[in-house]
Parts: structure tokens; sequence; C-alpha cells
């Protein structure tokens, strides 16, 4: 297995929690390929938390998945979801019980791991309540890593410890494919603002391999669902969609597909912000406010503004780049782009060629600078080029 790219999907728990069950997994995978969610790159059905009986089978030691929710097995599910072209993923958890306490893989690491091969399972995120404190969690996550290379199936390995523990100095180094580094999000406008805020210096670690993972989607929620709270409207959901793109995290939609708008359907399957986010160099964004400062030790440290009007910038392949203006303030503000701050000075003659990702309309070549007025929480993406 190899996460070229960041994975696209869905997962259950946004919505659902513990309300999972055989139909609404099985009416999921059928609403994916019938809004063209699949054929746009979402490929993973993730189910997770609350899947299973509460205790393991007492003689195979096995989790048992609930009888109620999945009377017909999980390998049922899986082979259901496999003949509609998409992908399974399952869910469980480094310590003693999961986070909403079901059985868990703390010391059943190669059984589980076996058991979710046996389901047919192509993904797996793995949650870290209940650790055991007398492990770390580095070694939690290389267990389970190894278990699943021993399994015999290929499985796409999701790590989901909120970026505690320094994650990210470790987490390359254990074999998983992505891994959170923010805590939950809800489905509010200031969840999202603050796990992009608070993501942007972590945002070097992510790359081809292993990708950093800001959460899931709450587009098309509207404050509905296990974590609704006060809900987002579109044009927040506009701009979470832009930041998550911008900052390769995994797209894994958690609204109710089955009941997703043609809006919601045409923002997250914009094949312009696909194609930034999918980019298959993986590069990190960065905070065009980002300095280096020496501090009065002598130690230099990265700092960025703490302005609440924001320019990201990312390089891509094929010679292009990307440019997102993200108004977060809750007043209009008008949001500058000096291109000097970018690597473009303008005595190299060079300006960029913009197009606007939402629209596909090409706005010309601009030099220097670039300034938009941009209303609150709402933001303009651009893919670009240098132009003469
Ligand atoms: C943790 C994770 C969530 C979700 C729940 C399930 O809070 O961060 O994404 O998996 O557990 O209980």
């Amino acid at each position: 297995m190899l996460a070229k790219t960041p994975p696209m999907g869905f997962n259950t728990w946004n919505t659902f929690g513990e309300e999972i069950n055989d139909t609404v997994i099985r009416e999921t995978a059928d609403a994916m390929v019938k809004t063209g969610l699949r054929d746009a790159g979402y490929e993973y059905l993730v189910i997770d938390d609350c899947w299973s009986e509460k205790e393991r089978d007492p003689k195979t030691g096995k989790i048992v998945p609930s009888r109620k929710k999945f009377p017909k097995g999980m390998k049922s599910v899986s082979d259901y979801v496999h003949s509609q072209g998409l992908k399974f993923g399952m869910y469980s958890c480094a310590g003693t019980r999961t986070c909403a306490d079901y059985p868990s893989s703390y010391g059943h690491e190669f059984l589980d791991a076996k058991t979710f091969a046996e389901y047919g399972a192509d993904y797996l995120k793995y949650d870290y309540c209940y650790k055991p404190a007398h492990y770390d969690g580095d070694i939690m996550y290389r267990r389970m890593s190894l278990a699943l290379k021993a399994s015999g199936r290929d499985i796409l390995f999701s790590a989901c410890n909120w970026g505690c523990d320094d994650v990210h100095n470790w987490i390359r180094s254990t074999g998983v494919h992505i891994y959170r580094s923010t805590g939950d999000i809800n489905d509010s406008f200031p969840s999202m603002r603050d796990i992009a805020l608070s993501q942007v210096l972590n945002l070097p670690y992510a790359a081809p391999g292993c990708y950093n993972d800001i959460d899931m989607l709450t587009i098309g929620m509207y404050g509905k669902g296990n974590v609704g709270s006060s809900g987002c409207n579109d044009t927040d959901y506009k701009t979470q969609f832009a930041l998550w793109c911008m900052f390769a995290s995994p797209l894994m939609l958690g609204g109710d597909i089955r009941t997703f708008s043609n809006k919601t359907l045409k923002l997250v399957t914009n094949k312009r912000l696909i194609r930034i986010n999918q980019d298959i160099e993986g590069r990190p964004a960065f905070d065009v406010s980002m300095r280096t400062e020496k501090n009065a030790d002598g130690e230099i440290k990265t700092v960025v503004s703490n302005d609440l009007a924001k320019v990201y910038f990312r390089v891509l392949s094929d010679n292009e780049f990307a440019v997102l203006f993200v108004n977060f303030d809750e007043r209009e503000r008008e949001i500058c782009f000096y291109m000097t701050d970018a690597g473009l000075p303008i005595e190299s003659g060079y300006g960029l060629k913009m197009t606007d990702v939402f629209n596909g309309r090409s706005i010309g070549v601009k030099k220097e600078y670039m300034s938009r007025r941009i209303a609150p929480h709402d933001c303009e993406c651009y893919i670009c080029k240098l132009s003469k």
C-alpha cells in the first residue's frame, strides 16, 4: 500500500455516530455511485466506532460485529461495498476500549488485523482512547502497522491520535499512511477555522506516503447529525473544502451523502480543487505571512501573523501553483497577496496567470500583487502559472 495522494471517501462518524447499520452503509454505497462521488475519486466507505458487540467472542477472542446493526455480518457489507466499485474501511483503537466504549485492539492487534482482512477491509482508522499509560503511542501504531502488513491484505492505515504526543515526529516511521493532526471537528465555522489556523506549522510534515489528516469534512451537514453543533452555511462549506484541498488533507466526507443537494455535490466534486488536493508532488501549502525570527536567546522560530485575513500559496506539479485567499474574520476584509512573499519579485518580470477554481474563468495575468475584497468566512482560490 502506498498513499501517493490523500485518500478520498466517506466516514460514518460525523452524521451517524452510533446509529450505523447494514442499510445505512448499503444506501450510502449506492449514493456514492449515483451521485458521481465515486467517479470523482471518493472511493473509501469507512465504518467508524460502534459497529461491534460490546464484548469479544469468549471462544475465539475475536471482535464480533453487532448482530442487531449488521445481521448479515461484516463480510456481506464489505462485499456489497466492493460490488459498487468502492473500497471498504473499518475502525478500531489502540487502547483497551474504543472512544465510544466498544472492544478495542490493544493486545489483540494481530488477531484483529486478520479479522479486518477477512472482512475484506481496505482501510483501518485507528483511534487513541484508553491507551495503557505504560506504553508510548508510537509503539501502539508500530504494532498495528506490522499486524496489518501480516494480515495478507493491502490496508490503508489511518492513525487518529488528535495531534498528541508530538505525533508528527514519529508517525511516518510507523508505516501509517494518514494521521490526524488535530482534535475532533464539529459542524461550525469556529471549529474549522481553528483547525486550519492551528495546522500551518504542521503542514510540512505531510508528503506522499503519509499525509496530515485534519478530520472528516462537515460539508452538507447544516447542523444535523452526530457532531452537529450550530452548523455552517454554504460560504463556510466552500471555504472548508478549499482549505482541506489546499492543505492536502484526506477528503473524507462526513455529511449524509444520501441527502446531498446539487450545490453540495458540485462543491465536493470541483475538479480544480480536487486536482490541488491530489497533486502528485504532495508539497505543503504555506501561509505567505510566514517568517523566521530570532528570539532573545538567538533561537530561530517560525512565526505566522495572527491576522484573520490569510493568503496560502502552494507549489503544484506541472509548473502550476495554487493561491487561496481566506477571510476568517467576521467583517469584510481587503486581502492583499504580495507575490514577492511567494518568491516572485516584480524585477523578475513575471506575474501569475490566474484561473478561478470555482468558476473556471481566467482573470488574466496579475503582477506584483493581487488584492481582493472578501466577505466574512468566504474565500477565493486560483490555479496559476508563471507568465510575462
Ligand atoms: C474519536 C475520534 C473521532 C471518532 C470518535 C469515535 O473522538 O477522533 O473521529 O472516531 O472517536 O468514538
